[in-house]
């Protein structure tokens, strides 16, 4: 598995795992496994999806089951809104931890920015204290606006390693990803899928006929050839298989262009302007 490297020297691998939905136990437990016994080093996962126990444990059935050891696994949680303010951050890390079973965080990520700066700004020196004080390995963010991001940077020693956004053929983030670029901060894909809808698109079909792939293969290749990391989610064994399957075929300059030429501009989920849960 490819992985892209941080500022900070730090590797990432570039196919991760979704968990966004996979609530129940059992369910979210299994999918884990498979991915990680189907070649998966990356799994990604918040306090908000309410399956970090889960998580865990399909992350240590897979170890005992592989004989991969916990530094094979790049393994990523997210701060939720409550838990904003510098005093709050070391203590929703812990917890994460112990619902995950795990001794360390190889990213820990602000969920959203919130919609106010001062308090943005405060919750990020909490995350700095974080990488300073703890066993944490890397720190980031998610769904940040170039605009928050460059009142973030103004006023912060560390930056963030990674903005996790959402980022699929109907919304290529062109903008934010020029600002990343700069700064080198990456840009990570969340729901490349747009949740199954682009699946279903004609010109994604047509594509995937073209490479005798599947339409998720096909999207999943357009983000990694871009150097964007992905975690797509499943609960489909068949699924989890196929989408970490994309290593071995290229698309075309052409292609990827018409791919990209489906960028309406428009997300489908909250704007970070005004979201706060
Ligand atoms: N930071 C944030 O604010 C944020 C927000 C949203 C998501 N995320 C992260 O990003 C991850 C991915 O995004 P997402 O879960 O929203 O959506 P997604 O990965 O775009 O799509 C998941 C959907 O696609 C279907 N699917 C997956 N592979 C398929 C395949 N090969 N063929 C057919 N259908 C397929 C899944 O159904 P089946 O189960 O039937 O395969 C599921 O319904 C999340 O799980 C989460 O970890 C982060």
């Amino acid at each position: 598995m490819e992985s892209i490297e941080f500022y900070n020297g730090h590797q990432m691998p570039m196919l991760g795992f979704g968990t966004f939905e996979l609530t129940d136990f059992e369910e979210c437990k299994e999918a884990v496994k498979t991915a990680i016994l189907s070649g998966y080093r990356h799994i990604d996962t918040a306090k908000r999806y309410n399956n970090e126990e889960a998580v865990g444990q399909g992350i240590k059935e897979a170890l005992e089951e592989s004989g991969l050891t916990r530094s094979d696994i790049f393994v990523t949680s997210k701060l939720w809104l409550t838990d904003f303010g510098r005093e709050h951050v070391e203590q929703a890390y812990i917890q994460s931890l112990k619902r995950l079973n795990l001794d360390y965080l190889d990213l820990y990520l602000m969920h959203w920015p919130g919609t106010d700066e001062a308090r943005m700004i405060d919750t990020w020196q909490g995350m700095e204290d974080l990488y300073k004080d703890t066993n944490v390995r890397n720190i980031g963010v998610c769904n940040f606006l170039p605009s928050q991001l460059e009142a973030l940077l103004a006023q912060v020693s560390i930056k963030p390693v990674i903005n996790q956004v959402e980022f699929h053929p109907e919304f290529t983030q062109k903008e934010l990803n020029v600002y990343l670029k700069a700064q080198k901060v990456y840009l990570e894909s969340w729901s490349s899928l747009a949740r199954g809808a682009l699946l279903r698109n004609n010109l994604i079909k047509q594509i995937a006929e073209k490479y005798g792939k599947s339409p998720a293969q096909i999207i999943l290749r357009w983000v990694y050839q871009q150097g964007i990391v992905a975690i797509p989610r499943s609960a489909n064994p068949t699924h989890i298989k196929e989408n970490i399957d994309i290593f071995n075929f290229e698309i075309k300059d052409e292609d990827m262009q018409q791919i990209s030429s489906l960028d309406k501009n428009e997300r489908f989920g909250p704007n970070p302007a005004d979201y706060e849960g």
